[in-house]
């Protein structure tokens, strides 16, 4: 990485620091809707991806370049293995994350037919992540504190506003990619006080704001948060910054599968952000970062390094 892309004055040993679930996804693919009355039928196709927003986003900002320090709790089994291996394979450091032998770590299976899905989820460990494990010190390690996923941590989310506190007053800058609440209830409060960057996709914000339209949509949540960065898919991503406003269109590529691109998205653009880099640059990355992990199934497949994300850009210029 080129000496202008290494993040700017910090002494603390991380750049950012996660707390967030652990989990894996099973993929299945072909005729799978089940018959029961114990009936057996084949698949055409099995993957097993690590799955995880938080993980997603964790392992696209250190491919990024940031130091990144990952908080979470798995059970002591193969499905708990694999995820650590997976974050310590994207260079994560996952050596805080606490293996409970009570516990089961959680999956997805996702049953994918050509147009459509349905998803079973076993949260398993998940449930167990809490504000008891963060490090005493957490405060001081990182330069940043990334939220992602609140809907899906019950015992931590009840903590996060007094963590994202906490974090304000030791000199953190704090974001949030709050994901889909499953109960569409969408109770935030707290959430926005404290907050620097708040990334959510447009479908997200206009729950959250209450704002069917979203420029209006856009424009409540830039009076409570500095920046707002709202993803939409294959538009691109628009960011708003008191009067600045910027939009940033997709890049063009061939989708097997989006699943995670906002959350690698996330990563890239904090990266860009830490590095003090200008909005229109910072899209540029998170764009590329999510079109590129598009074209690969599983969250943590195909998101590039700084350089990767680079040489993408440069190659869909307009000459
Ligand atoms: N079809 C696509 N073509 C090109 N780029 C895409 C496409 N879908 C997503 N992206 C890129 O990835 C970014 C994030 O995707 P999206 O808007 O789906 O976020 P999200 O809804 O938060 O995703 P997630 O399901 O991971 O939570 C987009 O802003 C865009 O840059
Ligand atoms: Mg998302």
């Amino acid at each position: 990485m080129g000496a202008n892309n290494t993040p700017r004055g910090s002494k603390r040993p991380y750049d950012v620091i996660v707390i967030g679930e652990l989990n894996v996804d099973i993929i299945l693919r072909g005729d799978v809707a089940p018959r029961f009355g114990q009936a057996e039928k084949l698949v055409d196709d099995l993957e097993l991806c690590a799955g995880s927003s938080a993980a997603i986003f964790a392992a696209s900002a250190s491919k990024m370049g940031l130091r990144v320090l990952y908080i979470s709790v798995v059970g002591d089994d193969v499905l708990g293995h694999y995820m650590l291996a997976a974050l310590r394979g994207a260079g994560v450091d996952a050596s805080r994350v606490r293996v409970d032998a009570t516990l089961k770590t959680g999956a997805t299976v996702v049953l994918a037919k050509a147009d459509d899905r349905a998803m079973l989820t076993y949260l398993g460990s998940i449930s167990a992540v809490s504000a008891r494990d963060l490090p005493a010190d957490w405060a001081s390690l990182a330069r940043h504190f990334h939220v992602a996923s609140p809907f899906l941590l019950s015992a931590l989310r009840p903590d996060l506003p007094r963590l994202m506190a906490e974090a304000k007053s030791a000199g953190m800058t704090v974001s949030l990619d709050t994901n889909w609440d499953p109960d569409e209830t969408w109770s935030l409060e707290g959430f926005f006080e404290f907050l620097d960057l708040f990334m959510p996709n447009d479908a997200e914000l206009r729950a959250i704001s209450g704002c069917d339209n979203l420029e209006e949509a856009l424009a409540t949540m830039a009076t409570r948060v500095p920046l707002v960065v709202v993803k939409l898919g294959a538009e691109g991503a628009l960011a708003v910054r008191g009067q600045e406003r910027v939009h940033a269109p997709a890049y063009p590529v061939k989708v097997i599968s989006t699943t995670g691109a906002g959350d690698t998205f996330d990563g890239a653009f904090l990266a860009a952000w830490l590095r003090g880099k200008s909005l229109q640059r910072c899209l540029e990355l998170g764009n590329a970062a999510g079109a590129l992990t598009t074209t690969q199934v599983g969250g943590f497949n195909g998101q590039p390094t700084w350089e990767e994300a680079e040489r993408f850009i440069a190659l869909h210029r307009p000459t």
